[in-house]
C-alpha cells in the first residue's frame, strides 16, 4: 500500500506510547501517514493544538513517512483535501468498538471512497489512554511507562507530574 496516503486522526491530548506504537506500525504499511490532530473548540484539552502538534512532530522527526498537522471540521474533508483514502484508528478492547464502528460508519456515509482500517493496540499498551495518563499525572503518579519522555516532561511542566 505504498501509494496510499493514510490519516491517523485523534485528540492526542497527549500522545501516549500506545498512539506512538500505532503510528509507527501504520507508517510501515502506507506510503505516507498524516497524524491529524482534531481542533475541537467545544472540547477542553490540556495541551493546545500547537503543543500537541509539536510533541508528536518531534517524536517522529526521524520518520520521513510521518507528517503531523491539526485540522478542524470534518475528518473526511481533511482526508480528501490531503488525497488520503484511508483512516487509521486503534482498537484497545471490545469496549472501544461501539464508538469506533459508529465513527467509521458515519465517515463512510459521508464519503464512501475513504476506508477505515483498525489496528489492534499492543497488549502492553491496551490499558493506556490519554485520559488515564492525565488523571495519573494530575494525582502525582509516574506516567514514565505510558508516554514518551518528552510528553512526560511536558506534563510535568503543565501540571507538575513527576519525571522519573
Ligand atoms: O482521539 P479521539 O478523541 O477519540 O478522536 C476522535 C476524532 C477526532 C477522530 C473524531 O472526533 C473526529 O473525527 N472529529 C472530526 C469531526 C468529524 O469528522 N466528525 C464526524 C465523524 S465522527
Amino acid at each position: 500500500m505504498e501509494n496510499t496516503i493514510a490519516v491517523f486522526p485523534g485528540s492526542f491530548d497527549p500522545l501516549t506510547n500506545g498512539h506512538a506504537d500505532l503510528i509507527t506500525r501504520a507508517a510501515k504499511i502506507f506510503g505516507k501517514l498524516i497524524v491529524a490532530i482534531a481542533e475541537n473548540p467545544n472540547k477542553s484539552t490540556l495541551f493546545t493544538p500547537g503543543e500537541r502538534v509539536e510533541l508528536i512532530r518531534s517524536h517522529f522527526s526521524g520518520n520521513t513517512k510521518v507528517s503531523v498537522t491539526s485540522f478542524s471540521g470534518l475528518l473526511v474533508e481533511f482526508a480528501k483535501s490531503n488525497r488520503a483514502n484511508v483512516i487509521i484508528r486503534g482498537l484497545r478492547a471490545i469496549s472501544d468498538f461501539d464508538y469506533e464502528a459508529q465513527m467509521a460508519l458515519v465517515n463512510r456515509n459521508l464519503c464512501s471512497d475513504i476506508e477505515t482500517f483498525f489496528l489492534t493496540t499492543r497488549e502492553e499498551y491496551s490499558y493506556i489512554s490519554s485520559t488515564i495518563v492525565k488523571q495519573v499525572a494530575k494525582l502525582g503518579g509516574s506516567v514514565s511507562t505510558m508516554v514518551p519522555r518528552a510528553v512526560e516532561e511536558a506534563l510535568k511542566k503543565k501540571i507538575g507530574a513527576p519525571a522519573a
